[in-house]
């Protein structure tokens, strides 16, 4: 068998795009492809955050990756930026995660002592702190955990720059290209069929987010992966009215470039459809004059939706199919795909070399069999 590539990549979300630099970076031949166009799906929908401290609760195992992915940002953007030309739009100015209620306060504060005894940033400040810093947000806040170390980049720009920077480096990408099916010999992957055709690599690599368990099915894997529908909007307004994102139970903040604020996002579990729907947006409208009522008065820009893919027990799937070797996984990154993207394509890139990756073992396909929670 003539083998055209080193590694064939499914999918051309951030996933896909992140693996394909970080292989083509150290040489690889690779190949990645892509059923519709590039990032049409959660990873260009994504508010872009690299919410480390604020989507996890210091106790997840998804944490150390989370910390370390987070801590890959400054240098990257700068990487990407030299190969592509593609600026990523990071921006370290950390997060403010307010409280609503006392509740909401104590539960807040409680998840600040757990992460601050994990030697964690993080500190609390009062109603009036967070008006100084932040003045147009509503006096009815109850304080929030500030988290200096939580920044956020343009996720529709960074899928851009991974794309463009693994083709810098020798990749191919082919967009309206679906794989249908993996072609096996013996016990080892060997390739893909496609709408164009059959492609033969060493390695495939199935990062196909929530489209994931379909694909896999036909080489005998149950993975639990199924799609949460996350809509959101963009107002635009003449002055700026946030410093830094604000995140609550329900509903963020993310001022981005333009003058312009990210509202998001719900949360519609089991469904692929990716219509905005008038009611997610006026809960959402709703939340966010909670927080932040001089956003009534911003310019309405756009809407759109897109599909995280969550698993049976909310972690990832990075690893080796149990039975065929040369065949990875890489999905099911749920709300934090962007943040982790690149700790997760270097990863991969590591197990494609067949380096052994410690790390990586709570993230294994041998748990592939458990009950849907939602
Ligand atoms: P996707 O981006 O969905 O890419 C998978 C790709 O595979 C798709 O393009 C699909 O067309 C393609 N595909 C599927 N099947 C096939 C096939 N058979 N052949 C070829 N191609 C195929 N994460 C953060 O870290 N921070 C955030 O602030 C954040 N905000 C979010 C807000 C919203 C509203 C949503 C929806 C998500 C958000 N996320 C965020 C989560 C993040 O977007 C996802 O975790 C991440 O984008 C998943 O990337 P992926 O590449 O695995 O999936
Ligand atoms: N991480 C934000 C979201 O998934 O909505």
């Amino acid at each position: 068998m003539n083998h055209k590539y080193d590694a064939i990549i499914v999918g051309g979300g951030v996933m896909g795009g992140s693996i394909a630099y970080y292989l083509a970076k150290r040489g690889r031949k690779v190949l990645l492809l892509e059923k519709d166009q590039l990032a049409s799906k959660s990873s260009g929908a994504a508010a872009g955050m690299l919410g480390a401290q604020a989507e996890l609760e210091g106790d997840s195992p998804l944490f150390p990756l989370a910390k370390r992915s987070r801590e890959m940002f400054p240098h990257l953007s700068k990487e990407l930026k030299e190969v592509s030309g593609v600026d990523i739009e990071f921006i370290n100015k950390g997060m403010f995660k307010v409280a609503l209620s006392n509740e909401e306060k104590s539960a807040l504060k409680n998840i600040m002592d757990i992460q601050r005894n994990a030697g964690e940033e993080a500190e609390w400040v009062s109603t009036e702190e967070l008006l100084k810093v932040e003045p147009f947000l509503s006096k009815e806040i109850k304080g929030g955990m500030y988290i200096r170390k939580d920044g956020q980049v343009s996720a529709p720009q960074l899928s851009k720059a991974f794309f463009q920077s693994a083709a810098v480096l020798g990749a191919e990408i082919k967009e309206f290209t679906a794989v249908h099916s993996f072609i096996f010999e013996k016990k080892k992957a060997i390739g893909v069929e496609t709408d164009d055709g059959n492609f033969y690599g060493e390695n495939i690599i199935a990062a196909n987010g929530a489209w994931s368990r379909h694909l896999l099915q036909k080489s005998g894997l149950e993975l639990v992966v199924y799609p949460v529908k996350g809509e959101c909007f963009f107002v635009k307004t003449d002055k700026p009215l946030l410093e830094k994102t604000i995140f609550s139970h329900g509903c963020y903040l993310v001022p981005k470039s333009g003058g312009r604020i990210l509202v998001g996002a719900t949360v519609k579990t089991h469904t692929f459809d990716r219509k905005v729907s008038l009611d997610g947006i006026a809960t959402l409208m709703e939340k966010a004059k909670e927080l932040l009522p001089v956003i009534a008065e911003a310019q309405w820009e756009k809407a759109w939706a897109g599909t995280r893919p969550q698993t049976g027990d909310g972690l990832p799937y990075i690893g080796e199919h149990p039975e065929y070797h040369g065949l990875f996984i890489a999905t099911g990154h749920f709300r934090n795909g962007i943040l982790l993207s690149p700790i997760t394509g270097e990863l991969t890139a590591d197990l494609v070399e067949r380096k052994i990756v410690p790390e990586l073992d709570r993230f294994n396909l041998n748990r592939s069999l458990q009950p849907i929670v939602s």
